[in-house]
Order: structure tokens, then C-alpha cells, then sequence
């Protein structure tokens, strides 16, 4: 089985950035604990800052997967691009947050995701990943 994980914009900062709201540890470092726990799942992890990178990667992993977990930061809540690149590719999407972003500012609770995401976890911290990757393998 093979699941990409892919972060988007300033999620390479986790474990410096906001450390109250995201975490003081690394998603490098989260990552190997993820692919130590799963063995048996082809586990990959792509992050960029930018926009078309990310609808770029969505568009290559689209056949080869057996699910997409995404983690779109604040292009969630902008990116009707990336919105339409779930809508043009067959893998199952997971939209994952690590903070609630429902119980955050009003512009967070916007998702260009949801609707065309297979379902959506957040709130759980970095365990909000390992819960979507559950949701994939079962
Ligand atoms: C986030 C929530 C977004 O609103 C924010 O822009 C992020 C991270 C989260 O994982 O909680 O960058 O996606």
C-alpha cells in the first residue's frame, strides 16, 4: 500500500513555528516515528510553499496511490486551485489539520478541500496524520 503525505505552506516549520498552537516537535522527526510504526505501508512525504508545487505533486500521485493526506495549511482556506485538483484526480483524499480550525479565527473554518475530500481530521496534533493514515488502511 502506498500513502503520500503532503504539507503545505510554513509546515516545514513545525517544532519552531507556534509551538502552543503546532507542536515542538519536528514533522521530519514525526515522520520516521509514522514509517518505524507502519512498515508495511510505502509512507512518502512532500511538503513546498507553493501553490502550484503542491497541485503539481496532487496531479502525479493521482493513479499510483492508495490515498492522499493533506495537510493544504492556510491554502485550505484559499487555494480553489488545489480544491480542483482533488476534484481531477482519483486517489481518496484526507484533509488533515493539527489544530482545530474550527475552534480558531473565523477565515479558518473556509475549506476549498472539503468538499471533494474522502473526510477531514483535526484538532489532534501531529496524531491528527497517523489517525487519516489509520483511516486509509481500514
Ligand atoms: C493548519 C491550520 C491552518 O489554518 C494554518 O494556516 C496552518 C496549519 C493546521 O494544521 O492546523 O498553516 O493547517
Amino acid at each position: 500500500m502506498k500513502i503520500i503525505i503532503i504539507n503545505g505552506p510554513n509546515l516545514n516549520l513545525l517544532g519552531k513555528r507556534e509551538p502552543d498552537i503546532y507542536g515542538k516537535v519536528t514533522f521530519e522527526s514525526y515522520f520516521k516515528m509514522l514509517q518505524e510504526k507502519f512498515p508495511e505501508i510505502k509512507l512518502e512525504y512532500f511538503q513546498s510553499n507553493i501553490e502550484g508545487e503542491i497541485i503539481d505533486k496532487l496531479h502525479d500521485v493521482s493513479i499510483d496511490y492508495d490515498g492522499i493526506i493533506l495537510n493544504a495549511a492556510a491554502y485550505t482556506h484559499t487555494s480553489i486551485g488545489i480544491g480542483d485538483a482533488i476534484k481531477a484526480i482519483q486517489a481518496p483524499v484526507i484533509e488533515v489539520h493539527i489544530s482545530n480550525v474550527y475552534s480558531r479565527e473565523k477565515f479558518r473554518h473556509q475549506s476549498y478541500i472539503a468538499p471533494n475530500a474522502s473526510g477531514i481530521i483535526a484538532g489532534f496534533g501531529l496524531q491528527s496524520y497517523e489517525l487519516a493514515l489509520l483511516s486509509i488502511i481500514k
